[in-house]
């Protein structure tokens, strides 16, 4: 029997891309400012490229402007570095983001520094991360907020919930507990090295699964009523996508679930042209 209501992040994110378009063309017609974003992609790794060439069609969508950096995957870690430092001088350009991973002789974390905190559209420089830790207004990660924004969609309650997070990488697991924190939640996270995990999972009111692996959470693993947030894709054999838990058995067990693919993932690129726009208004401050 199916029980869970689909959260679908297509129409959550179809919904905020409409006001962000309606506050694009005010911004550009009181202001005169159109909101910029530049994406930097390195290299050639195909599912980077099908990213980067999402958001900027999803920039063209709602009135902005966006441009696209390629670089060589042989470029030099300096020469990446300067391209960085220009456009943080420049006014036109409101949000920089840097497409991850980088190849193996670029530092990540220096390049992720380098962007300009303001302009740090993707939440990850550190300053933008210790203030999202003290609870300062901020860049938020688009991923994380992403998902916060869709669990409020559904006017679900997360003061005082349990929230179980498994995964803990620096763009998603880490990040989206803290919001949760933030949100007044008591939050777990689970991880490679955890040890009974189903103990603990079975007792989150709200499961985040952030892992990259197909089928990973079933029914076993679902406490009755839960809200189930899947960040996995994963490509079948048969080419098909996938979260990282068994849909079907969310269905029965869950309040509500969020399907993959049309869950998260529309989310994530919706708060990135959020933040792209909040960067643009935050330049007159
Ligand atoms: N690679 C996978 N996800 C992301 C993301 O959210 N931002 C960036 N910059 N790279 C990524």
């Amino acid at each position: 029997m199916v029980k869970a209501e689909i959260i679908s992040g297509k129409e959550v994110a179809a919904e905020k891309r409409a006001s962000l378009k309606e506050e694009v063309r005010v911004l550009q017609e009181t202001e005169g400012i159109i909101p910029g974003l530049t994406v930097i992609l390195v290299g050639d790794h195909p599912a980077s490229r099908s990213y980067v060439t999402a958001k900027h069609k999803a920039c063209a969508e709602i009135g902005m402007h966006s441009e696209i950096i390629e670089l060589e995957e042989s470029v030099s870690e300096a020469a990446l570095l300067a391209e960085i430092s220009r456009l943080n001088e420049d006014d036109t350009v409101h949000g920089i983001l840097v497409q991850l991973p980088l190849p193996g002789h670029i530092d990540e974390q220096k390049v992720i520094t380098a962007i300009s905190p303001e302009k740090d559209v993707d939440g990850f420089h550190p300053i933008n991360i210790g203030k999202m830790m003290t609870n300062q207004e901020t860049l938020l990660p688009c991923t994380p907020f992403g998902i916060v924004e869709m669990v409020k969609s559904k006017g679900i309650d997360i003061k005082g919930k349990h929230v179980v997070v498994i995964g803990r990488s620096n763009i998603v697991g880490k990040p989206v507990g803290q919001l949760f924190l933030n949100e007044d939640a008591t939050v777990t996270y689970c991880h490679s090295r955890t040890v009974n995990m189903q103990q603990l999972t079975l007792q989150a009111d709200i499961l985040i699964v952030a892992v990259g692996r197909a089928n990973f959470i079933s029914a076993e693993y679902i406490k009755e009523g839960a809200v189930i947030i899947d960040v996995g894709v994963n490509r079948l054999p048969s080419g098909k996508l996938c979260g990282d838990v068994v849909f079907e058995d969310a269905l029965q067990k869950a309040s509500y679930v969020t399907p993959v693919p049309g869950g998260v993932g529309p989310m994530t690129i919706t708060m990135l042209l959020h933040n792209t726009v909040q960067a643009a208004k935050n330049v007159r401050k």
